[in-house]
């Protein structure tokens, strides 16, 4: 029996099953992608709003990135790193790490977010140990946060859906994440993240400075956040407080980096901000070829090759093939000149969401980076009120843009305790064109979806 014999309701041949149930319609199939737009099977073109999940950098089917895959491949696809050291490996390192700068002189290879996260904590506890420091191996995170789906990254995510984690009562080490649009009552937005900042210093001293080998956080978060960032001062005061009491510092930029900001790294939106390690991934490899990476110093690296080295493998780790689409990506995006061009497209999108506000009443806040945005949805824009969670804001929302022809990658982090919002990350290719495209298709859906919530009342 084939999938098309099964009829509408069933989707047992594909990876739906995991989260839909049984009778409701599968997915449309997906036939062909160009550009910022993609196609299903049945000829139903989408607009990608978010770059699937916020991966799709450089655009559907580059033709550099589809030459340096084939011609990669034609070579070598797989050279175990220890076994061989691969031209495409070495290349993606010095680009990369030029790019970086912030002596961030070394990268590691793996293939995902997730990974790259793990592994770069791996990497900071075998570093305290090479140094003496054994007593160090607490990771503090922020809440809300999200690093991944592995079991180690869900404990720092603070997303108590599976917790816990590792061992009875194992919910990670939390200190709270800086709010821009919805700070504590009467508190400012510098004012709220100078406390922030505070309390990771009472963290670690509660912890046991001695204890305490690292503090990671999204400097722009992702879905956890919806695109929020703190003042400057903050980013600040949190390296100070990490050279004080010698805690290393990790910026996870598995959606921030690769030029989604409108820098290389958010980390350099906050030059003082130093971090000693930094994640990559999704816009890393465009959506092409799973790839990520940590980048951290020489001096670090060269202190654990000493003491007995780096050894955790990843079958995939250093893959050639995915170092040469992910060199591919980094080529084409200085060429292009993305990353500049993602401040300016990003100032046009956040303009005209931002008129959306006059209009719409559920749009409360309309932030963000580069193409990096978000517009949170609110029950009413003075008081700020979160919507009932009953009404499955970003579900709703997603399957409204759809019937529009928009296709927008959202999940509902921590519960929706902290608000919900919706990304606005198109990839960085986009024209003003196509931004005018998404948000003449995001205006009717939240009319509608405005619609539907005063109609619940
Ligand atoms: C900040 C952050 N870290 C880590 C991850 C996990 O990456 P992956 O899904 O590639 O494992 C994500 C994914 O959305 C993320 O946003």
């Amino acid at each position: 029996m084939t999938s098309s014999d099964r009829g509408a309701g069933s989707h047992t041949g594909g990876m739906q099953c995991f989260w839909t149930s049984p009778s409701e319609a599968p997915l449309e199939r997906v036939s062909r992608a160009q550009g910022v737009h993609v196609w299903d099977t049945a000829g139903r073109r989408y607009i990608d709003v978010t770059s699937g999940p916020v991966a799709v950098n450089l655009g559907h089917g580059n033709p550099r990135v589809l030459r340096a895959m084939h011609e990669q491949a034609a070579r070598v696809c797989f050279a175990y790193p220890t076994a061989f050291e691969s031209d495409s490996n070495v290349r993606l390192t010095e680009r990369l790490t030029a790019q970086a700068g912030m002596r961030l002189e070394r990268a590691f290879f793996v293939s995902g977010g997730s990974e790259a996260v793990e592994k770069a904590l791996q990497f900071a506890r075998r570093y305290a140990i090479a140094i003496g420091r054994t007593s160090r191996y607490k990771v503090i995170s922020r809440n809300p946060s999200y690093h991944g789906s592995t079991r180690a990254t869900m404990a720092l995510s603070a997303d108590p859906g599976y917790a816990p984690f590792l061992t009875e009562g194992q919910t990670g080490i939390h200190v709270p994440a800086p709010w821009s649009y919805r700070t504590p009552d009467g508190v400012n937005a510098a004012a709220h993240a100078r406390e922030c900042a505070e309390a990771l210093r009472h963290k670690i001293l509660a912890e046991g400075a001695d204890t305490v080998l690292a503090f990671i956080l999204e400097p722009v978060m992702g879905f956890s956040g919806g695109a929020t960032y703190a003042p400057p001062e903050y980013y600040r005061r949190v390296r100070e407080i990490c050279d004080e009491l010698d805690v290393l510092l990790i910026f996870d930029e598995t959606i921030s980096g690769a030029g989604r900001t409108g820098k290389f790294l958010a980390a350099h939106w906050w030059p003082q901000s130093r971090p000693d390690i930094v994640t990559l991934a999704k816009g890393l490899g465009g959506g092409y070829y799973p790839l990520a990476a940590f980048l951290t110093s020489a001096r670090m690296v060269d202190a654990v090759a000493h003491a007995g080295g780096f050894h955790l493998g990843h079958t995939h780790k250093g893959h050639p093939l995915a170092c040469a689409v992910g060199l591919a990506v980094l080529e084409e995006t200085l060429e292009q000149k993305l990353i500049e061009r993602a401040n300016e497209t990003g100032a046009y999108l956040r303009s005209r969401l931002n008129a959306l506000r006059n209009e719409i009443h559920v749009v409360g806040d309309v932030r963000g980076l580069g193409l990096l945005n978000a517009i949170e949805i609110v029950a009413d824009q003075d008081t700020r009120d979160l919507l009932p969670r009953t009404l499955d804001v970003i579900g709703r929302i997603q399957t409204l843009a759809r019937e529009r022809g928009l296709l927008i990658y959202g999940r509902r982090t921590h519960g929706g305790r902290f608000g919900d919002w919706i990304m606005v990350t198109p990839p960085l290719i986009a024209t003003s064109a196509d931004i005018d495209e998404i948000v003449d298709g995001l205006a009717p859906t939240l009319r509608a979806f405005a619609a539907e919530v005063s109609g619940a009342r």
